[in-house]
């Protein structure tokens, strides 16, 4: 495995945590900061190579990381001593990476305690049957973490493609569409994309520092960022676990132990005010997201980056918000857009705090995320699914 080019040396120190806090002047930050935050107000900037921009990341490409033909080589013979395997209980200790494995737990560390995203590429998966290519990922993944449940159908590989949906259906999964997503996070600590097939065109995959979305916010509406650090209404969209509301309550910017995660999908959040019982959003609500919105088209702050066939991304969803432009597609079903995607939870995340049981099920670190309801069971169907919420259409 090789990275394009040497490492840029960060502007600001150190790589790890992934993004510290510059509170309000004092003798110790830390302290200073989390001081800060019991009395209401909010840090004022974080530092960290989390807090990257668009623009520099366009002058570097050391987040393109390339397969080399030892690594394939690993990959083949894991693949094939797994084939008999339920690919549902393949782990790190089934899938041998002996050299690759390595290397991959050092991307997850830069995913989870540096930059934040990683894209993998030089996996040559032309005249592969889905079996292999599904099994390949799957094994990729498992030195990231463990597969947690993508929907209420307990898909742990899911299949991101457009099945004719609308959005407009407050119980639709934007991903079964091809209307463009806007920024938002996904339930879990890292997600990785696989691309089977690109779309005709469109559907590029673009990416955004909400560490840095944050550090402009509190820059320029300091009053803004505060309104966005308190929790607002998510739509479940249909998925409702055991004795939930059909809605949870999260931050999109939560300031926690020195570090800003953050969790968004403006989407779900406005059409949480379909549901009496979801505490109705203020004017100031609207007008925190609009600069959130603003601030993440920015085309200096965001990065776009368009898949080849055999391209993996990864990212951390507490400090990436991720979308995807809308697409055309290629009429024949056997050429359409295709994804198959993992939501992993890795033994080493982050400490997050308790509001986000709401959504993940629990916080224990290596034991959380993913969408779980009355009936789910895990499996990895190897074509798309609907992903079984009620609709209207
Ligand atoms: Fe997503």
């Amino acid at each position: 495995m090789e990275t394009a080019s040497a490492p840029r040396q960060p502007e600001t120190p150190p790589p790890s945590p992934a993004s510290t806090p510059v509170p309000t002047p004092g003798p110790m930050p830390g302290a200073v900061a989390l001081a800060a935050m019991d009395s209401g107000e909010i840090p004022r900037r974080y530092l960290g190579a989390a807090a990257w921009t668009g623009a520099e990341m366009r002058e570097r490409d050391d987040w393109i990381v390339r397969l080399s033909e030892a690594d394939r080589a690993e990959l083949d013979a894991a693949w094939r001593a797994t084939a008999q395997l339920p690919i549902e209980s393949i782990g790190p200790r089934d899938f041998v990476l002996p050299a690759l494995g390595p290397k991959l737990h050092a991307l997850r560390d830069e995913i989870i305690d540096g930059r934040g995203f990683v894209l993998l590429r030089g996996l040559d998966i032309e005249g592969w049957p889905i079996e292999r290519t599904a099994r390949t990922w799957w094994g990729i993944g498992s030195w990231f973490g463990r597969a947690v449940s993508q929907n209420a159908m307990g898909h742990v590989l899911g299949h991101v493609r457009d099945l004719d949906y609308d959005t407009r259906d407050p119980n639709v999964r934007t991903y079964q569409t091809t209307e463009r997503q806007y920024y938002h996070s996904d339930s879990c600590d890292i997600v990785g994309l696989m691309c089977l097939r690109p779309a005709r065109r469109g559907g590029l995959s673009s990416i955004v520092s909400s560490v840095t979305l944050y550090n402009e916010m509190a820059r320029r509406r300091p009053e803004l960022a505060a309104v966005l650090s308190e929790p607002v209404p998510f739509d479940r969209r249909g998925e409702v676990p055991d004795n939930e509301e059909p809605f949870f309550l999260n931050a999109v910017f939560n300031h926690h132990e020195g570090m800003v995660s953050s969790y968004v999908s403006r989407r779900y959040v406005e059409s949480s005010q379909r549901h009496p019982s979801a505490p109705r959003l203020a004017p100031l609500h609207f007008e925190a997201m609009d600069l959130l919105d603003e601030l993440a088209e920015d085309p200096d702050l965001h990065l776009d980056m368009e898949f080849r066939p055999g391209d993996i991304q990864l990212l951390h969803n507490h400090t990436i918000f991720h979308d995807r432009t809308a697409f055309e597609d290629w009429p024949e079903p056997e050429r359409k857009r295709h994804l198959l995607r993992l939501w992993l939870c890795p033994p080493n995340g982050r400490p997050l705090p308790e509001r986000y049981a709401g959504r993940w099920g629990s916080v224990t670190i290596g034991d959380r995320g993913g969408i779980v309801c009355p009936g789910t069971k895990l499996h990895a169907p190897l074509t798309p699914v609907q992903d079984g919420a009620p609709r209207t259409r």
